[in-house]
């Protein structure tokens, strides 16, 4: 049993107004775990009597307890490319990213990248993501068996490409349909895991390989959909130069049965009118990743738009071309480019979409994104003010919504202090840390 102050959002909204009613603030709450699941949860006074003599309660006091967070769009093989000076997308890809994935047909890189990363995803607070590996079946192996010890709900695929990449990363329509096959086989709902099919994006594929992509999607209904939709101007141009005889860069992927529920398409920055239709019509979902957007200089995801038109939004990092695994500085990130657009991005809306919109978003808000009773044991403990900087602002936020403000404006990892998976401790922040 976990004692401590918790927030989360009680229930799915259709528009931000409604995140009042929906938003649980339990200053002194009680969360009672069995066997990685969450079996009660309300406050101290009504709970303690529930509690059986002697049983183990731990307290966080002065913490900020909420959902694990969520990252809908992520490449771990880019974990070591952050911070790639100079290009936007399409250069960016050429100079940086393909040499760096090109090392993944290495199992041992794959197995060490792929610890580092989950390290990183927990020292951050998220338990969640939505992740890119490389065209290497191994890449995504190495992943997910190490995703499979912590047992991490993770969903992620090797990349699929036949063209506009270095030969290294290619492989022909027939292979890239078998390897992923016999992945899904193997990966797909074992313990918390789940396979999304991931076609880079329409330029690294022919109409061959997008026509396995629909093969493979109408085999495996259950998997996920995950790809890169307009990023970028050159891009969206690229596109069109390639598919003429689509309607639109959505219009490729709608065409091969693409979208629908369990597609995640990351970006969206240049849509056009019918493509938010289209995206609404078959139930797709966006992922934002602000802090990529801002980094490619690739422009600014209109969130009042995703609203209007009622499309399901996660928050994704977007690593290696965001620059953090830290949702909170992500959040932060989000809120400034709504700025830039006069959009009032509030601290609740925003760990909305980063918890129970994002759960929403992979189409598992029926098992993550808040405390309800029944889902899965996967939290943050935040400590809302670890630096002299945060001290001395919080003193004189009071408010919930202050202190989540704050939190995204100044916050990072050196704020999750313990991070849960399936009801353990998976992630304690160093001794040396706490004191300070
Ligand atoms: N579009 C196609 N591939 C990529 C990628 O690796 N990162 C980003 N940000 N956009 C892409
Ligand atoms: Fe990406």
């Amino acid at each position: 049993a976990i004692r401590g102050n918790f927030f989360d959002i009680a229930a799915c909204v259709e528009n931000p107004q409604q995140l009042n009613e929906q938003l649980r603030h339990i200053p002194d709450g009680l969360l009672l775990l069995n066997e990685g699941a969450i079996v009660w949860f309300g406050s101290w006074q009504q709970g303690e009597p529930l509690l059986p003599p002697g049983f183990e309660v731990t307290h966080y006091r002065d913490k900020l307890i909420v959902p694990g967070f969520i990252d809908t769009h992520i490449h771990y093989p880019q974990t070591e490319m952050i911070g790639a000076y100079g290009d936007q997308l399409l250069a960016w890809l050429k100079h940086y990213t393909f040499p760096t994935e090109s090392q993944f047909c290495c199992e041992r890189h794959a197995g060490k990248m792929s610890a580092f990363f989950l390290q990183q995803l927990l020292s951050n607070g998220t338990t969640t993501a939505l992740v890119f590996g490389t065209v290497h079946p191994q890449s995504v192996e190495a992943l997910f068996s190490q995703a499979a010890a912590l047992n991490m709900r993770l969903i992620a695929g090797k990349v699929m490409m036949d063209r506009h990449a270095p030969d290294e990363l290619l492989e022909t329509p027939e292979q890239s349909y078998r390897q992923t096959r016999e992945l899904i086989e193997r990966w797909n709902g074992k313990q918390r895991l789940g396979y999304a099919i991931t076609p880079r994006f329409a330029p690294t594929s022919t109409p061959a390989l997008l026509a396995q992509v629909q093969r493979l999607r109408e085999e495996f209904p259950d998997a996920w959909l995950h790809t890169h939709l307009s990023e970028n101007l050159d891009e969206v141009a690229w596109v069109k130069a390639l598919f003429p005889e689509s309607n639109s860069y959505l219009d490729v992927y709608h065409q091969y049965g693409l979208t629908g529920e369990k597609s995640v398409f990351a970006h969206c920055l240049h849509l056009e009118e019918q493509e938010w239709d289209c995206l609404c019509q078959t139930g797709s979902a966006i992922a934002f990743c602000p802090t990529s957007n801002l980094f490619l200089g690739s422009g600014l995801f209109n969130l009042q738009k995703a609203w209007q038109k009622q499309v399901k939004l996660g928050i994704g990092t977007d690593v290696g071309a965001g620059t953090t695994f830290n949702m909170l500085q992500t959040l932060g990130e989000a809120y400034k480019v709504g700025q830039l657009q006069r959009y009032k991005l509030s601290a609740c809306e925003a760990f909305y979409h980063a918890t129970l919109g994002g759960a929403r978003a992979l189409a598992l808000d029926d098992k993550i994104g808040n405390f309800a009773v029944g889902k899965e044991a996967d939290f943050v403990v935040l400590d809302p003010a670890v630096s002299p900087l945060q001290k001395l602002r919080h003193e004189n936020s009071r408010e919930l919504a202050d202190q989540l403000f704050l939190l995204m404006t100044l916050g990072d990892d050196r704020n999750v202090y313990r991070t849960y998976v399936d009801g353990k401790v998976v992630y304690r922040m160093a001794a040396h840390q706490e004191a300070a």
